[in-house]
């Protein structure tokens, strides 16, 4: 086993579910210490403990979509954060909701979560990473952030957003000759909470577990790709049989529309 991440600091946010959980329970046997966020304390403690050297794992809990919530967990966990060697911004929540039906509310709340809490924690780790010269910063896209497609237009648009903010983010650091490394994942459907836990037009909860998610990848097999391409360093990598429509969209751009039109999500 290679030593790659032993003794590194890797802060994974949306840690108590999921992708996040997988990353952490993998990295951790990889002899990463790792920091558990998200907004159930309990969970990422019961997840925290589970682990080998569980004293070596640390916790802190924030809300990404509140500021006030970022700059206390900042100011509490400051040395901490000062020696994180890898961020993963992977909390995110989806949405199921017509375009001209989402409230605003709904819609700022999928923004503020999957967008300007994923900036909030990258400037938060920049400035000590850049010191250091070293580094690397991980964020979840998805497919929707190479294409729109129905009910997800926020979503969408938050995935999007990333693209445009880590393209520049790391053209910039590459142009001052700054060693950090800046990748974004695309998976296509990975078996988790996501649908469940997506946003309505109203913004409560979807609280359906959609019947195409269960045919994606499990958790596991998504963490431990993301595992391998930070290893590699790689700029941006795609899982799944959805990657296709991210090819048809570039280079059939009609086609891609028609099926997107036809396209039936849950
Ligand atoms: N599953 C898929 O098919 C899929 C496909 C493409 C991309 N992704 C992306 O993968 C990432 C992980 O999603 P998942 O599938 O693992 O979903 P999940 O099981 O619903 O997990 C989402 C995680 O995000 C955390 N989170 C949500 N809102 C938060 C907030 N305001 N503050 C802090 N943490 C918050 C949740 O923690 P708490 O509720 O405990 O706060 C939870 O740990 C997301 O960015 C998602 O967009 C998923």
């Amino acid at each position: 086993m290679s030593d790659f991440w032993k003794n590194k600091q890797v802060w994974i946010t949306g840690a108590s579910s999921g992708i996040g959980e997988a990353l952490v329970k993998q990295l951790a046997q990889k002899g990463a210490n790792t920091i558990l966020s998200s907004r159930n304390g309990e969970k990422l403690i019961a997840l925290k403990n589970t682990l080998p050297n569980a004293n070596q794992h640390s916790i802190i809990e924030l809300d990404v979509s509140d500021e006030r919530s970022i700059n206390e967990a900042l100011a509490r966990n400051k040395d901490l954060v000062d020696r994180v060697d890898v961020l993963i911004n992977n909390a995110g929540i989806s949405q199921r909701a017509l375009t001209w039906e989402a409230s605003r509310e709904s819609e700022r709340q999928i923004m503020e979560t999957n967008f300007f809490g994923a900036t909030a924690l990258t400037k938060a780790v920049l400035l000590s990473m850049m010191k250091r010269n070293a580094g690397s910063i991980i964020s979840l896209s998805s497919p929707a952030g190479a294409f729109g497609f129905p009910l997800r237009s926020s979503y969408s648009a938050s995935k999007h957003a990333l693209h445009g903010y880590f393209d520049s983010l790391r053209a910039e650091l590459d142009a001052a000759g700054i060693n950090i490394h800046v990748m974004l994942v695309l998976p296509g459907r990975v078996r988790t909470n996501m649908s469940f836990n997506a946003l309505k037009q109203d913004g409560s909860k979807h609280a359906n577990n959609d019947h195409r998610l269960a045919s994606g990848l499990s958790p596991e097999q998504c963490a431990k790709g993301i595992i391998k391409a930070a290893e590699k360093r790689k700029a941006e990598i795609y899982f799944g049989r959805e990657q296709i429509l991210i090819y048809i969209k570039r280079y059939l751009p009609s086609l891609f529309r028609s099926i997107v039109t036809k396209f039936k999500p849950d």
